[in-house]
């Protein structure tokens, strides 16, 4: 193994994987690990090749300022290749962003501008249209602009898409990819179309896209719909992007392509984020659909980590729907954490108040059901604590049970749902029994993520 001298020399060269487990009925499967990258998805080439190209051009001078609009993958790239190599990062960001990805940027020693996510292209506030301002109003400042930049094609034409071709011995049938900005798709269409034109080109696009029907049927609708996938799909054509070579295109939902991203995890131990199980489960449409065995290769874009907490999370999928659980037309409908299955937060009588306090934080509950055994003997919540630690010389270290509320509103599981708006309006949340069998909770959230869920 090699010494590196920094970690922009650990971009590209990504490693191919054989698929082992999941059915591709007569395909060979190959997945293309871009997770592997330092900043951990297929964007750090795009960051590195846009920055090198710029200062080939002498348009970047030594601590000049580079500026885009993305809390994506490819804001984390330009934060890598900026901080490497001195220059200072302004990020415009919608305020929808997660506050993870904020926090990650900040760390990389980007600087975040936060702009609003409810106006469109056009609107001097939309994060394009302010990216490309604070650029033209800084001295020596450029806008990178990966939707309208022929770097980002250039990247994998000359580099991902003669790798992967190398990598395979010159021997594949198909690729799967999805299209975000449309680099990866234009710069791999002059690449195999150049290189290996018999290759097919396929494209991986959630519901709600304009693509899909773009390359199926030539048809561009005016609007889409929405999806939950990140980092692909589109409403327009981008000025990148070239769709003349993709054979074939498939809509795919994102209950589908979190529970091929959730497969591959658990099936061939590779981590991916949300667009992955987009691309994989296109690619295991196209694989299935062969009747001669062809090698498929599909990109692994992002990894997982950043969506341990949305699409790993199986309380995340519940509540948006995404894992159903037979209805029982009952209250137990609402509770997403479950007694029965160990799965609610609790505490015991007899713990200390510091260890209440820790597991609120822990979990990001407000209160807990205290427990004797399976019998539930009180309900603490961020106030108890508080007014018992306040002035009170054990402070955290008094049992659970001193602090406690002991009279309980309890609510029978086959009540109706519209009985527990008094409860809430008191700021209690319900405390489901069947009979003296204690449930579960039910939060003010959790009946509107109910409602949500019913409404959708
Ligand atoms: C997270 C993410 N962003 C973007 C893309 C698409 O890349 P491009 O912007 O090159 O179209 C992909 C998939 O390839 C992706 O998974």
């Amino acid at each position: 193994m090699a010494v590196y001298n920094n970690v922009l020399e650990l971009i590209g060269n990504t490693p191919i994987v054989r698929n082992q487990r999941i059915d591709t009925g007569v395909c060979e499967l190959y997945f293309k690990m871009e997770s592997t990258n330092p900043g951990g998805s297929i964007k750090d080439r795009i960051g590195l090749v846009m920055i090198e190209d710029a200062e080939r051009r002498g348009k970047l001078s030594p601590g000049a300022t580079i500026v885009e609009g993305t809390a994506g993958n490819t804001g984390l790239a330009l934060a890598l290749v900026a901080q490497q190599k001195g220059y200072r990062l302004v990020l415009v960001v919608p305020d929808k962003m997660s506050r993870e990805k904020i926090f990650n940027l900040k760390a990389m020693g980007a600087e975040v501008v936060l702009t609003r996510s409810d106006v469109t292209k056009g609107h001097p506030e939309y994060y394009q249209d302010m990216a490309r301002r604070i650029a033209e109003e800084t001295p020596g400042a450029i806008y990178i602009n990966q939707f309208g930049n022929d770097s980002n094609p250039t990247a994998h034409e000359f580099g991902t898409g003669p790798e992967i071709w190398q990598q395979m011995g010159h021997d594949m049938d198909a690729m799967v990819f999805g299209v975000g900005s449309g680099g990866t798709l234009t710069g791999l269409s002059r690449f195999f179309t150049r290189a290996a034109p018999h290759v097919e080109l396929i494209l991986a696009d959630p519901v709600g896209s304009v693509l899909t029907r773009y390359v199926n049927d030539k048809v561009l609708d005016k609007s889409g719909g929405s999806w939950t996938v990140e980092g692909i799909g589109g409403d327009y054509l981008t000025a990148i992007s070239d769709f003349e070579h993709v054979k074939k295109a498939y809509a795919i939902s994102d209950r589908e392509s979190f529970e091929v991203a959730r497969e591959l995890l658990r099936s061939e131990g590779i981590l991916g984020g949300s667009s992955t199980g987009t691309v994989i489960a296109a690619a295991l449409r196209y694989c299935r659909e062969q009747t001669t065995p062809k090698k498929v290769v599909a990109f692994v874009c992002d990894t997982g980590n950043k969506y341990l907490s949305k699409m790993y999370n199986d309380y995340w999928m519940r509540d948006n729907g995404y894992i159903t659980r037979e209805s029982t037309g009952d209250l137990r409908d609402l509770i997403n954490r479950p007694y029965s299955e160990r799965d609610t937060i609790v505490v015991r009588p007899n713990e200390t108040l510091t260890v209440a306090y820790q597991r609120m934080k822990l979990y990001d509950v407000s209160q807990l059901p205290v427990m004797d055994g399976d019998r539930i003997v009180g309900i603490v919540d961020e106030s108890d604590v508080l007014l018992k630690v306040h002035n009170n010389p054990c402070q955290f270290q008094c049992p659970v049970a001193d602090a406690m509320i002991t009279k309980l509103d309890l609510v029978d599981v086959r009540t109706d749902v519209n009985e527990l708006m008094p409860l809430f309006e008191r700021g209690h949340v319900a405390i489901v029994v069947d009979g003296d069998r204690f449930i579960g909770l039910i939060t003010r959230m959790d009946l509107l993520n109910f409602l949500r869920r019913r409404g959708s």
